[in-house]
């Protein structure tokens, strides 16, 4: 019965509770409307034919018993639906069936760190079996982040120190957006993650140990697009792995050094000694980055061994090359 329910300006509807909570909103929505109309479509009305008039004296007017019944009464109804209904669907929310299948996730100044049960971790890419449900524990490392799936119509703070929980059950493959959305620093508008609902022949590849075959590409594949410049590859990569969210391409400075001139160039490190930034200081860098710290920069970066592949350190390496 919820297919009716129409989405309108809404994200698209993920799960089945992200449709009940549409339809719970829209019948929100349409007593608000109704009685707005009621409201303030009667005060204009009023205005219009009562206004005042030279000589003419309003009458006095008495208490009118029926009508103040009927005025508590028919919102009191409304109010009391509007809860018991709003009670149900925030008890499917918030109750995840049992077997869920369980990841752990990390907020962090600015990513997302995803921890599944076999051990294996991932940042800023989420992966779990579609039409299975789904259960995410979370916490944070530093300070209050939100994780928010607007598809899914699940929310929740993410706070240092203890656990919060969201579950989910999507019924098709595909991704979705992930946000934070709790003000958590300078690079809070860049935390964002991705969603992969893989289908049966996708999570048997990942439960094996392989990434997914998923197009680089936002949106997913629709006809062919043009090969991708391998600087270009490792560019968006550095987005979906949240590493813009401390370096940029222009030079300015966030909480890690900039791209722009880095390589060939002399770094000096928190230690006192030197190297120059070729292509194995880049690797090391990004696989350990606390090995040799950059003098000036606090040691936050997150360690990327076993994150990458590769083929996608391959392309980061060359993208940084490139960005003179
Ligand atoms: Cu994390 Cu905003």
């Amino acid at each position: 019965m919820w297919n009716l329910a129409y989405a309108g300006h809404l994200p698209i509807q993920g799960t089945e509770i992200a449709r009940e909570w549409d339809v719970l909103y829209w019948f929100i929505m349409a007593i608000s409307v109704f009685f707005f109309a009621i409201v303030i479509g009667g005060m204009i009305l009023f205005a219009i034919k009562y206004r005042s008039k030279e000589g003419a004296k309003s009458s006095y007017i008495h208490g009118h018993v029926p009508l103040e019944i009927t005025w508590t009464i028919i919102p009191t109804i409304l109010l009391l639906v509007i809860f018991g209904w709003g009670w149900v669907v925030y008890r499917d929310m918030t109750q995840p069936p049992i077997g869920a299948y369980e990841v752990r996730v990390i907020g962090k100044q600015w990513l997302w760190q995803f921890q599944y049960p076999d051990g294996r971790s991932t940042i800023n890419e989420l992966y779990f079996p579609a039409n299975k449900p789904v259960k995410l524990i979370m916490t944070s490392e530093d300070v209050l982040h939100s994780f928010f799936i607007p598809n899914f119509r699940v929310k929740k703070d993410v706070v240092p120190g203890m656990y919060t929980s969201v579950w989910f059950n999507t019924k098709t493959p595909g991704r979705h957006q992930i946000y934070c959305t709790e003000y958590c620093g300078t690079s809070h508008s860049g935390m964002l993650a991705v969603a992969y609902a893989l289908d049966e022949k996708q999570w048997a590849e990942f439960e094996r140990g392989k990434k997914p075959q998923i197009p680089l590409a936002e949106g997913g594949a629709t006809g062919s697009k043009p090969a991708l410049k391998l600087a270009d590859i490792g560019k968006q990569l550095t987005k979906t792995k949240g590493c813009i969210a401390c370096h940029t391409e222009d030079g300015s400075q966030l909480v890690g050094p900039s791209y722009k001139g880095l390589f060939g160039k002399e770094r000096e490190f928190a230690d006192g000694s030197k190297a120059t930034a070729d292509e194995n200081y880049l690797i090391e860098s990004i696989n350990e980055p606390q090995k040799r710290l950059v003098k000036g920069f606090q040691p936050v970066m997150p360690v990327f061994q076993g994150q990458l592949s590769a083929e996608d350190l391959n392309a980061i390496v060359e993208y940084i090359k490139s960005v003179k």
